[in-house]
């Protein structure tokens, strides 16, 4: 079959990038979407087996800090578009192993731009979109929201990577003329989302009736984001967000921690069929996490009005739905936290 298109979609395996994955292999059935994921921990291809076996979906196994298997991929496929979402994600293990962030978030960015750069050295086409997160702006205080022109201030090892490989992708755009996009995402919260962060962790502790860890005071504030909301606007981004520049999304939906950790644990009550109360008393306020960004807020509205996206979901009925698929998956919980993760869950909260 001749496709349209080529694309690379990377960390594809994980939370987000599956939801982008299964999005663009069902609506574009004329693209061949190549995914690569090195399946670290966090990658599961459990959470593709509904498109697995569709006509325009490769699955290809690799780590993207390997530069000569990269290039021969690029060689492979001559791929015309990457959307780049493979990194290592949780701020906790980043300060705990920073480099192991490094060596994912830029330099195996770095080894995407190269190849692509090689790729459409000759050609008018090709995209790179680099998927990225609203920590790079670092930590706003009671009022305000970050834009697309606030300065870049991460304060963890996982944000300054991720900054670092905004920076480089933008330089390969200035320097080379890459055709690069980027977009800066709050929080996702939604199915397949690793039960190390907060949400599937405290449902997965009040499951378990283990204490629900808050850091600090629990006042830490984030705007929390549907992710196949996110992976819509990156399906329009894409597509249509101009060259070299950079998109906000984010669905205008700040929570304090213990605010949606109460909620939560309400929720569970009512669908474990339980006092209310019950969950609640599983909370537990232990040691901050060092360099924790007080609160984050987007404004989305340069790719509302430019783009026309719009966030679909209402918070009320996502955040249900992410309850009732973790309690209708149990099975997946228990399988993504065996083996490497749960050594690291033991060492973290022994
Ligand atoms: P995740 O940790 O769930 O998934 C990351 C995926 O990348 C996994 O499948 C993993 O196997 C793969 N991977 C890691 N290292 C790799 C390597 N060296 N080579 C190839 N594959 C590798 O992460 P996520 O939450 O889905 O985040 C995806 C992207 O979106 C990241 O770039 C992250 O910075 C960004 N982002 C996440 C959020 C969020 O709330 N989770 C918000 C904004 C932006
Ligand atoms: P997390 O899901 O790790 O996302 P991020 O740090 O990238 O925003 O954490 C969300 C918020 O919840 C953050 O303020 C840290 C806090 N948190 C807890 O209070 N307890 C926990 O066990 C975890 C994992 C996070």
């Amino acid at each position: 079959m001749k496709f349209e298109r080529t694309i690379l979609i990377t960390g594809g395996a994980g939370f987000i990038g599956s939801h982008v994955v299964r999005l663009f292999v069902n609506k574009y059935p004329n693209y061949r979407i190549v995914n690569l994921d090195a399946l670290t921990y966090a990658g599961n291809l459990e959470n593709l087996r509904d498109v697995e076996d569709a006509a325009n979906y490769t699955f290809e196994r690799g780590d993207i800090t390997d530069d000569g298997f990269i290039n021969n991929l690029f060689e492979q496929y001559q791929f015309n578009g990457v959307i780049h979402l493979a990194a290592e994600s949780h701020v906790d293990r980043s300060i705990s192993d920073p480099m192991s962030f490094i060596k994912t978030n830029i330099v195996g960015t770095v080894n995407l731009l190269n190849a692509a750069r090689q790729t459409w050295k000759n050609t008018e086409g090709g995209r790179f979109h680099h998927v990225s997160t609203d920590e790079v702006y670092g930590s706003l205080g009671d009022e305000g929201f970050f834009t697309e022109t606030t300065p870049y201030d991460p304060r963890s090892p996982y944000s300054a990577s991720k900054a670092s490989s905004d920076h480089l992708v933008n330089a390969y755009y200035h320097t080379y003329n890459l055709p690069i996009v980027i977009s800066n995402c709050s929080n996702n919260y939604g199915p397949n989302h690793f039960p190390e962060k907060l949400i599937p962790l405290i449902i997965n502790n009040i499951l378990k009736n283990k204490a629900l860890p808050i850091y600090g005071d629990g006042k830490y504030t984030r705007d929390w984001l549907w992710v196949k909301d996110h992976a819509s606007a990156i399906d329009t981004i894409f597509h249509n967000g101009r060259v070299g520049e950079s998109y906000n999304i984010g669905g205008n939906n700040e929570w304090k921690n213990i605010d949606l950790v109460h909620k939560l644990c309400d929720i569970m009550d009512e669908k474990l069929e339980r006092p209310q109360g019950t969950a609640r008393e599983l909370i537990t306020f232990v040691k901050d996490r060092p360099g924790h960004d007080r609160r984050y807020a987007i404004d989305a509205s340069k790719l509302m009005n430019e783009l026309g996206w719009t966030p679909s979901v209402k918070f009320e009925e996502g955040f249900r739905e992410t309850v009732d698929w973790y309690l209708a998956n149990k099975t997946w919980v228990d399988n993504v936290t065996s083996g490497a993760y749960q050594q690291y869950y033991e060492n973290q909260y022994a």
